[in-house]
């Protein structure tokens, strides 16, 4: 199997993350542990802003927070260049309190609320993404109000779906999210904002999907964009000064998965906006791209401890971890597939096929079947390697299990970056009402 990052197999046959043994994070941390390399996040953040270098034309690139947002993470990503796509005021929210200039923000969301776009307003946020009409409306009324103006991009639906090894032509635009062309609110939504001194039209934005292995998808996007972006221009005197393409860049998770590099991504990017521009003969625009999981997912490790190890002859040998869908929703939401190892054994040669589930109360809740692995026992270390994006992200506190703590590696140290629930945080929000107080009293003192 192949090891992401600085993961390595290390002297005493157990995996390295960062350069720190994974046992004695395991012990110093406890189990199940989010393990994030810093070096494998620095490293592709600044390979895609490099890509971009080398490509001469203006660029931003956009970290997708929804991957995995937390201060330390979103730190370490700005620090190699990269701005910023939010979808909620919780998203807002850490990114200033980690210190990032509201400038490097750009407001994304399908139903962002007034509430929202006024705390977006009013902190300041440089860009935000238009998605419909109701949001435009919203937005107008606020900023009237405010008597202030605000930069923005209008999310428009090309009409082209990226599906993981393909790319469809969706003919109808059916999609929650964005401005479609076919129906003109594009068009509706390019006029009202022009027409509004409110507004600053800085550009398109288009997403089209995630974990994408085709580079047609892109391009044809793209072509769209750049047609709508002509007819702009002809019939609103309207000029685009960037194009934002979104994120969707595929990683590997198991041997099957063939991503193309960042540089590969770019350049097909970048070839395809300059031939989409000039042969329409328009000012080619500056490019922008929003990777989330090509940041963070190769970044991530979960380590997992086995408790239980059922088999069951002639069927399947379920091995049972500590943690499962509360940590990583990913195996039973999408049948997203990974890669295990045994942490504590990582050199030894793989003899059995087993099936890895988590400890939550629902048979769905598995995160590997068939891995191939060392001869399990229960106390042995299970990793998952790939899980930095959309795990910790999409965490829930379901069978009211507290969610674990993260940390991050680099040249032999750790520190933590997200502390583990306790039991008290569980239910730091609940509420009791009075006329069960004197229950809840007895419980207490019971527990
Ligand atoms: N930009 C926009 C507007 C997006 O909606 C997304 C992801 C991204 C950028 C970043 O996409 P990425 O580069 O990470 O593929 N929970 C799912 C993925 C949902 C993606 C939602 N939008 C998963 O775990 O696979």
């Amino acid at each position: 199997m192949q090891l992401p990052g600085t993961e390595r197999i290390n002297e005493a046959g157990h995996l390295e993350i960062g350069g720190c043994d994974s046992l004695l994070l395991a012990e110093r941390f406890e189990t199940p542990l989010y393990v994030l390399d810093e070096t494998s996040i620095r490293e592709a953040a600044s390979r895609y802003i490099h890509s971009f270098e080398a490509e001469g034309l203006p660029f931003q690139v956009l970290y997708a927070s929804k991957a995995l947002c937390t201060m330390a993470v979103l730190q370490i990503v700005h620090d190699e260049g990269c701005q910023f796509d939010v979808v909620s005021a919780g998203e807002i929210y850490t990114a200033l309190a980690a210190g990032i200039e509201p400038n490097a923000l750009y407001f994304h969301g399908n139903n962002k609320t007034a509430k929202e776009l006024r705390y977006a307003i009013d902190t300041h946020v440089g860009h935000i993404v238009i998605d419909n009409l109701d949001e435009l409306t919203r937005l107008q009324e606020i900023l009237r109000q405010r008597e202030t103006t605000m930069r923005v991009l209008l999310r428009v639906t090309p009409g082209v779906e990226a599906h993981t090894h393909e790319y469809v032509q969706t003919g109808q635009e059916d999609s929650k999210f964005g401005l479609d062309l076919l129906s003109g609110q594009a068009m509706a939504a390019a006029q009202r904002a022009n027409e509004d001194p409110h507004l600053i039209l800085d550009g398109l934005h288009c997403h089209i999907g995630s974990q994408i292995f085709t580079l047609a998808s892109f391009e044809l996007a793209i072509e769209k964009m750049a047609a709508f972006a002509a007819r702009l221009q002809t019939e609103l005197g309207i000029q685009i000064p960037w194009l934002n393409v979104g994120g969707g860049f595929g990683i590997r998770y198991t041997e099957e998965d063939r991503p193309f590099t960042p540089e590969a991504y770019v350049h097909a990017i970048c070839q395809a906006t300059r031939h989409a521009f000039t042969s329409r003969h328009m000012p080619v625009p500056g490019v922008m791209i929003e990777p989330g999981r090509a940041i963070v997912g190769p970044a991530g490790t979960t380590l997992y401890r086995v408790g239980v190890r059922k088999e069951i002859p002639g069927i399947r040998t379920y091995i049972a971890v500590d943690g499962g869908m509360g940590d990583n929703i990913r195996p039973a939401l999408y049948q997203a597939r990974y890669e295990a190892l045994l942490a504590n054994r990582a050199a030894e040669v793989p003899q059995e096929r087993v099936s890895i589930a988590g400890r939550y109360c629902e048979s769905g809740d598995m995160l590997v079947y068939d891995a191939f692995l060392p001869k399990v026992h229960v106390g042995d270390l299970v990793a998952i390697t790939n899980t930095g994006a959309y795990t910790y992200s999409m965490a829930s506190n379901y069978n009211r299990v507290p969610r674990p703590a993260m940390v991050l590696v680099k040249e032999g140290q750790a520190d933590l970056i997200i502390e583990r629930e306790r039991l008290e945080s569980l239910i730091a929000f609940d509420r009791v009402p009075q006329r069960l107080r004197s229950l809840s009293a007895i419980n207490a003192v019971a527990g």
